[in-house]
């Protein structure tokens, strides 16, 4: 058999340690280097500092071939593809922050048998600018697809594979390539810009589906109809898929709300103005707003009144509350002049801090006690779990639920005699 190419990650974040843990896996040597010191000490031991099915099984059980370190010089010793997932935040314009990015490419000198292999969301045409100023050395674009609470399956059985590179670079591309091989997915070899744009423009299409549901969920609400059977005959339409058409209080997370502004962004930098993508981002700002309509329609003014947020992460399986609906909810209730318990299962020490002044409970029973009413925000299973009939209904000053994800069981709630709204039935 033929050796395993040693591989290198820079950053061990999210995208960072779920690439190193599933290299090894698949029997590579990883140096995987990030400039945090305890972040480095703390993985050295074997703990992984993020929320993520099967990812510490797949750290312990390729323990001899990941080697967390500080060391840059360590790392290219012995890797000559350096896979680059350092984070790309969005700046308050909206482009993304390629700090990052330069600080490594900084640090990797300018030989020619190392190639950047780009993990990190970089916006269209980074690639060809860092390629002109670093002649001589490679540059493969890999974006990543992974979704948070799945990714390490998603990285072990990938839609596709997608790898850009040019001229001097397709030898690393040939590389790359075969790293993905045991993993039997269709692989998109194609130039730098179009790879950058495929990663982005993924993101905004699905992200466009979502609010696209969502405002046809409002207009359901109006008109009789339930978006959720609509869903389910939309679905099997083979051109349209079932997938990603549940209307919900929004979409949030890391990717999303970033990749589809910094699309807009880029475009705009072009002068072209990207209708669509305007109204996506307006159509989630409104939904996850939507809710305290919804609360007042049944409770009045919110002055005084006690609410529960079931769920503070952006989507459950994950303990990631970037761009959380929560962190929009609890401020605006706040501003409304409710008292907010939080409970989630495991977000919530994250949140500390961040939820405009709301109490977090220790469990959800204990954020329902008194309240006036209960908002799901994270499809959490345990809240369908939870005794509604008896021990929530007992606690609840007022049965009131609203279900930003249609999740619940609608017909034994109201059953229960409980008010319930759904998104869009
Ligand atoms: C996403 C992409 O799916 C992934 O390919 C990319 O690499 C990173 O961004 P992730 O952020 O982990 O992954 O979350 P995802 O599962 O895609 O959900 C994003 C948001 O959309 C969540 O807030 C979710 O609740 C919402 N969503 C998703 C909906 O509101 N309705 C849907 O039908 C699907």
């Amino acid at each position: 058999m033929a050796e395993k190419e040693p591989i290198g990650v820079i950053g061990v974040g999210w995208v960072g340690l779920v690439t190193a843990a599933c290299f090894a896996e698949l029997g590579h040597e990883v140096w995987a280097r990030d400039i945090v010191e305890e972040k480095i000490e703390s993985l050295s031991r074997r703990e992984v500092p993020i929320h993520e099915p099967g990812l510490p099984e797949l750290v312990t059980r390729n323990e001899a071939r990941l080697h967390f370190t500080t060391d840059m010089a360590e790392t290219l010793a012995h890797a000559r593809l350096l896979f680059v997932c350092v984070d790309t935040p969005p700046t308050y314009s909206g482009d993304a922050d390629l700090s990052r990015v330069e600080a490594v490419l900084g640090e990797l000198g300018d030989s020619s048998d190392h190639a950047v292999v780009m993990k990190s969301t970089v916006p269209v045409g980074t690639g060809r600018s860092i390629q002109r100023r670093r002649p001589g050395t490679g540059y493969v674009s890999n974006p990543e697809f992974l979704k948070e609470g799945s990714a390490v399956e998603d990285f072990m059985h990938p839609d596709r594979v997608v790898i850009g590179a040019e001229d001097a670079s397709e030898q690393f591309a040939d590389r790359v390539q075969a790293l993905y091989d045991p993993l039997d997915a269709p692989v998109v070899r194609t130039d730098v810009p179009s790879a950058e744009m495929i990663k982005l423009a993924s993101n905004a299409f699905l992200a466009t589906k979502i609010s696209f549901i969502n405002e046809i969920a409002n207009v359901s609400e109006e008109l009789g109809a339930d978006v959720t059977e609509v869903a389910r005959g939309m679905g099997l339409d083979e051109r349209i898929g079932p997938r990603f058409l549940q209307a919900g209080i929004g979409y949030g997370g890391s990717c999303f709300p970033k990749d589809v502004q910094a699309l807009k962004q880029l475009a705009g930098n072009t002068g072209y103005h990207f209708q669509l993508l305007t109204s996506v981002i307006e159509v989630n700002e409104l939904q996850k707003r939507r809710t305290i309509g919804k609360l007042q329609k049944h409770l009045g003014s919110l002055a005084g009144k006690q609410v529960a947020l079931l769920g503070v992460a952006f989507k459950p399986n994950t303990d990631d509350i970037r761009e959380a609906t929560s962190l929009v909810l609890s401020g605006r209730l706040a501003g409304e002049g409710a008292s907010v318990r939080v409970y989630d299962p495991v977000a919530a020490r994250r949140a500390d801090g961040l939820l405009a002044g709301a109490q977090i409970a220790e469990s959800a029973l204990d954020a329902l006690d008194g309240a006036d009413a209960a908002v799901l925000v994270t499809e959490w299973p345990e809240f369908r779990e939870l005794d509604w009939a008896g021990a929530v209904k007992e606690r609840m000053r007022t049965p009131l639920v609203v279900d930003g994800r249609n999740f619940l069981d609608r017909a034994s709630l109201v059953a229960a005699g409980f008010t319930y709204e759904g998104i869009g039935r």
